[in-house]
């Protein structure tokens, strides 16, 4: 959620903020600005309401060579999207950005009677609190920063400058990310490592409660109480391809075509197919210790949430006697639910970042569980506060929607699980199944990638000016459908649910009329004959179905059939949500809509 940027040093500091807000904008795309100082303190400060785009044209207009400035890219929290909300605020000779939200602002605001405000942001209030201790110009800008912090109430990644102080920039972080790039006579800031790649490889992930003053020499960190801290210089491992569109036209369509290789990266020295064992080195936890588990709560927010409850039905199938509950972050963090002894949480999240699973993170460490990541950014916050994990190992995913983080949750999420099997002594003859159609899914992916490209894009078109779907499935094809139908709404707009099959008849089956279509998960299996049952009843009503199955003697009279021929029976699930993700894509393309960014949405949500 917002996203933010800074540079000092020898260059047009202009042309990194907007390159690096561009990189940044899938966090927040409602408005945006940079200011820049030159040598003598002149601020020129440009900002713009919509995309960085519209930023860019302005800036045209005001070209500088400063050698320093911030930048920033919002999504709206308090107050409207519109130029005057947009950051960089002004107060006095203070200009700042800021990701998060200020909670106690309303009584900040009261007390700072002399400062008159523009904006309807919590952000123009921290700004005037920091200028307030600064005002008579000779304190230094990180005593005035440090005391305002020290008042604040909420999450905060900040970048400030002043006027008085060209040289320097002073940041700080409290709940969202701020990563500084260490360069050559150049320091430059970013909320994430994504912005700086090109720029430099070397990067200081600040903590919670940490504040810098950067020059373009110098870096000094200290804690909110003034004590030093010697920051980690850490190599940032993303490379300039991983951030590109490599010849999409979407970021999306990239995120999904690379899943053969970012599953066989989430798979690499994990499993060993030829022996039908796996082995997972990160969470840290010892034969012994994942002999004695019995319950796992999967915790996630969205997508992740929906990766968690398909790894766990998979689970289940496996471990014996072990409970798991999948639960929403931002509805478990106030639920004070209990959970038993000889439990580990697993905490699903791609950015690392996310507020309310990182709040459940810490309600569940505080009660003595033991916590596993399942996390995609290297250096985010959950990584570094779980007690142990795994990275998925997808690389930067830009587009708003995740696709390949999903798939790479679920089967980590699974491998954790067959770790615990193989302490608890299930029969590897139990596993192996399992254990070889792992080995062999992203070889699959790419077959169903190649095959039903071409099917969704010729369905598409008869589709996208409905406005309703439903998604139905089965078993492990449910959680699919619930994650089939969350890709459609969230970037085509067109309201989608998902229902478990078997609950059609108890009221949804209502629905079925010809402004909806319903789109019906038949993986061969246990169930497909009830889920094939079940579609009749959608049939003998008029439904518009379009069936994903991997059946090849399928031959109901549906609307249309999207055929998948593979090899694997248990995760046909996985497959057919590359054809959901498919199906998702070519239709919002249908629709003309900005596929990246849908509106109203930002990557990583990092404010509650
Ligand atoms: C949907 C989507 C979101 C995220 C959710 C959690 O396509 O991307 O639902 O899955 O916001 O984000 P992470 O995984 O970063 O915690």
């Amino acid at each position: 959620m917002c996203g933010i940027v800074g540079y000092v040093g020898g260059k047009n500091a202009q042309d990194f903020l907007i390159s690096g807000l561009k990189r940044l904008e899938y966090r927040g795309y409602d408005s945006a600005g940079i200011v820049t100082l030159n040598a003598e303190g002149k601020a020129t400060l440009v900002r713009a309401k919509g995309k960085i785009s519209n930023l860019e044209e302005k800036l045209a207009q005001n070209k500088t060579s400063d050698k320093i400035g911030i930048g920033h890219t919002r999504w709206a929290t308090h107050g409207e999207p519109s130029e005057t909300n947009a950051h960089p605020h002004k107060a006095g000779p203070l200009y700042l950005v800021h990701n998060g939200i200020i909670e106690n602002y309303k009584e900040l605001k009261a007390e700072l009677k002399d400062f008159e405000f523009k904006s309807e942001t919590d952000s123009e209030v921290l700004a005037a609190l920091i200028e307030s201790f600064y005002r008579d110009g000779n304190y230094p800008l990180v005593n005035a920063v440090v005391q305002a912090l020290k008042l604040v109430k909420g999450t905060y990644g900040i970048a400030v400058i002043s006027e008085l102080q060209p040289e320097e920039i002073v940041v700080a972080r409290s709940g969202s990310p701020l990563v500084i790039g260490v360069g050559h006579d150049e320091t430059l800031i970013a909320s994430d490592a994504s912005a700086l790649v090109g720029h430099t490889k070397r990067a200081i992930y600040l903590n919670d409660g940490e504040v810098a003053v950067v020059t373009a020499k110098s870096i000094e960190v200290k804690t909110l109480n003034a004590e030093p801290v010697s920051a980690k210089v850490e190599e940032i491992e993303t490379n300039l391809a991983a951030i590109q569109k490599g010849g999409y036209e979407h970021f999306l369509l990239k995120e999904i075509m690379e899943q053969p290789n970012t599953l066989t990266e989430t798979l690499r020295g994990r499993v060993n197919a030829e022996q039908g064992t796996v082995h997972l080195g990160g969470p840290g936890l010892t034969e012994a210790e994942l002999r004695k588990i019995q319950h796992l709560v999967i915790v996630g927010c969205g997508t992740a949430y929906h990766a968690g409850l398909l790894a766990s039905y998979y689970i289940e199938q496996f471990v014996p006697e072990i409970t798991i509950e999948t639960v929403i972050a931002s509805e478990y963090r106030y639920r004070n639910a209990y959970i038993p002894d000889n439990s580990v949480a697993l905490i699903v999240s791609q950015s690392g970042e996310t507020a309310d699973t990182l709040a459940c993170l810490r309600e569940i460490k505080k009660q003595g569980v033991r916590t596993v990541g399942i996390v995609n950014a290297i250096g985010s916050t959950i990584s570094r506060e779980v007690d142990g994990g795994t990275y998925v190992h997808v690389g930067p995913e830009i587009s708003v929607a995740s696709t390949k983080a999903f798939t790479s949750q679920v089967i980590a999420m699974v491998i954790f699980g067959l770790t615990i099997a193989q302490a608890k002594g299930v029969r590897s003859t139990m596993l192996r199944p399992y254990i070889s159609e792992i080995a062999k899914l992203p070889e699959e992916i790419a077959k169903v990638l190649s095959e039903a490209e071409e099917q969704v894009k010729a369905i598409t078109k008869k589709y996208h000016e409905l406005e309703h779907a439903i998604y139905l499935g089965r078993d492990t094809a449910y959680p699919t459908a619930m994650e089939g139908a969350l890709k459609l709404k969230e970037i085509s707009y067109i309201d989608a649910n998902a229902y478990a099959f078997g609950e059609l008849k108890h009221g949804p089956l209502a629905l079925v009329d010809d402004k909806y279509f319903e789109i019906a998960l038949l993986p061969v299996g246990e169930l497909y004959d009830k889920a094939v049952s079940n579609l009749q009843e959608v049939l003998a009503r008029g439904g518009k179905v379009i069936a994903v199955t991997n059946n090849d003697k399928f031959d109901l009279p549906v609307e249309n059939v999207v055929k998948i021929t593979t090899e694997l029976e248990i995760f046909a699930p996985i497959l057919m949500n590359i054809v959901l993700q498919l199906f998702a894509y070519y239709i919002t393309v249908a629709k003309g809509l900005n596929v990246d960014q849908p509106r109203n949405l930002a990557k990583s949500v990092t404010v509650e």
